[in-house]
């Protein structure tokens, strides 16, 4: 299933950044440090939902965190900057400079975060009206008990509970219901952003599929921007504009969802999506990327995805390849695509990989088919543009599952 993107990321202008980071680096303090993140700049479109990929030990969390000026010790954030683009276009606002006060106010109203826990932290035997009020007497004290109930009642009904449930308590819900709330509470001051860390993780397939459908919905209908992260990349390729695949602490693919969901550029990005089940779209066998994620208090040389890559060859061993850009022949297919949409949504370097077998002084024959950066999955092959527009995705397939939302 392809869920319908709830903004058309590019067509406001690609300056419509709601959240810029710039080379982030984070390390958790210890006899030898650990290099959870490094040197990552991501950007947040107003409206898109972007998704942040990799197996567990990546850094994703670690990211999110930094983000959101959560980071406890020993963590510290060792360089970056996070910029946060308000719609009134006013001057952006350093998160890292907030006062405290100042900081307090961004989180929740501005910025909110959805745990993978976050149905474990609600406490089992304080009510939810309860628990909704703490939010609005900290944050909105001019509120009446009247409105803080009836804005709770809206709440839980928006994510799909009875608002009959506000006066019971968390431990009488199932999983996927405390989580539903979980997400309720990070909506309550209407965020521009919602960073969600593997928010339906912990819950059987079809809860997962519910929830996910949901939070689609309310994006839509609501407007804000999503962070989803999640270890489950086929997910995202179905529900994020755009992703970023990591390893290693670093950002290894970066493309547009659907591109990747053709062919991707990085052999890492291809492991992740033969080793997920695709949860919203077909049933195929699943193959797991042999080893793990290296430990990332060791100093890494080459390529940190080399000792388990299947197309490890010459420069992997030494030179760290850096995230650029595709070259042609890639970018002629992605043209020809962006052609299609006049560029609207997307621009021809928004497919950047970190991989040497995309270099051509590096491997002059060029990636395998398989990890051509193909966004038709064709091998170049640009099918005509028959109902390019009602519900017909730009490679010619039928969009899938758009009836759906
Ligand atoms: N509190 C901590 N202290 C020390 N190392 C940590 C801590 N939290 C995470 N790490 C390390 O940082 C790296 C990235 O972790 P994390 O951000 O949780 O990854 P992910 O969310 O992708 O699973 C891992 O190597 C992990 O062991
Ligand atoms: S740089 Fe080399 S080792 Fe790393 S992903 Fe590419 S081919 Fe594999
Ligand atoms: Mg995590």
């Amino acid at each position: 299933m392809r869920v319908q993107p709830a903004a058309q990321t590019g067509a406001e202008g690609r300056n419509d950044a709601v959240l810029r980071a710039s080379h982030i680096s984070v390390e958790y303090g210890g006899t030898v440090p650990t290099r959870a993140v490094r040197d990552v700049s991501i950007e947040l479109h107003r409206g898109e939902m972007l998704g942040i990929a990799g197996e567990s030990g990546c850094g994703k969390s670690t990211l999110a965190y930094a983000l959101t000026r959560l980071l406890r010790p020993p963590a510290v954030m060792t360089e970056g900057q996070v910029l946060f683009c308000g719609r009134d276009g006013a001057a952006p606002i350093d998160i890292m400079q907030l006062e405290p006060e100042a900081l307090r106010r961004f989180r929740w109203t501005v910025v909110s975060m959805v745990f993978q826990s976050a149905m474990n932290s609600l406490n089992p035997v304080i009510s939810l009206r309860r628990q909704f009020s703490d939010i609005f007497e900290a944050h909105v004290p001019e509120m009446d008990r009247e409105a803080r109930d009836r804005r709770s009642r809206e709440l839980l009904e928006m994510v799909g509970i009875d608002p009959s449930r506000l006066g019971g308590f968390p431990h009488e819900l199932s999983g996927g219901m405390r989580q539903r709330v979980g997400i309720a509470m990070a909506l309550a001051l209407q965020p521009e952003i919602v960073i969600m860390d593997e928010p339906t993780t912990a819950l059987d397939v079809v809860v997962q599929r519910e929830i996910l459908l949901e939070i689609a919905r309310l994006r839509r209908e609501l407007g804000f921007s999503v962070i989803f992260i999640t270890h489950d990349l086929p997910m995202l390729v179905d529900l994020s504009d755009r992703l970023a695949v990591m390893y290693a602490g670093e950002i290894v693919e970066r493309a547009p969802a659907e591109w990747v969901g053709g062919r991707p550029a990085h052999p890492y990005t291809l492991g992740l999506q033969a080793a997920c089940p695709d949860l919203l779209g077909e049933r195929r066998a699943l193959q797991g990327i042999p080893g793990s994620p290296p430990d990332l208090r060791q100093r890494l040389r080459g390529c940190a995805f080399a000792p388990r890559c299947q197309y490890v060859f010459g420069p992997c061993a030494d030179i760290h390849p850096v995230l650029s850009p595709l070259a042609p022949p890639a970018a002629a297919v992605i043209e020809s695509v962006l052609d299609r949409d006049g560029g609207k949504t997307s621009k021809l370097n928004d497919w950047a990989v970190a991989c040497h077998l995309h270099d051509r002084t590096a491997n002059p024959a060029g990636p395998p088919d398989e990890l051509a950066g193909d966004p038709l999955g064709t091998g170049g092959l640009v099918p005509p543009a028959v109902g390019a527009g009602l519900g017909v995705d730009p490679t010619g397939r039928p969009a899938r599952g758009q009836d759906q939302l």
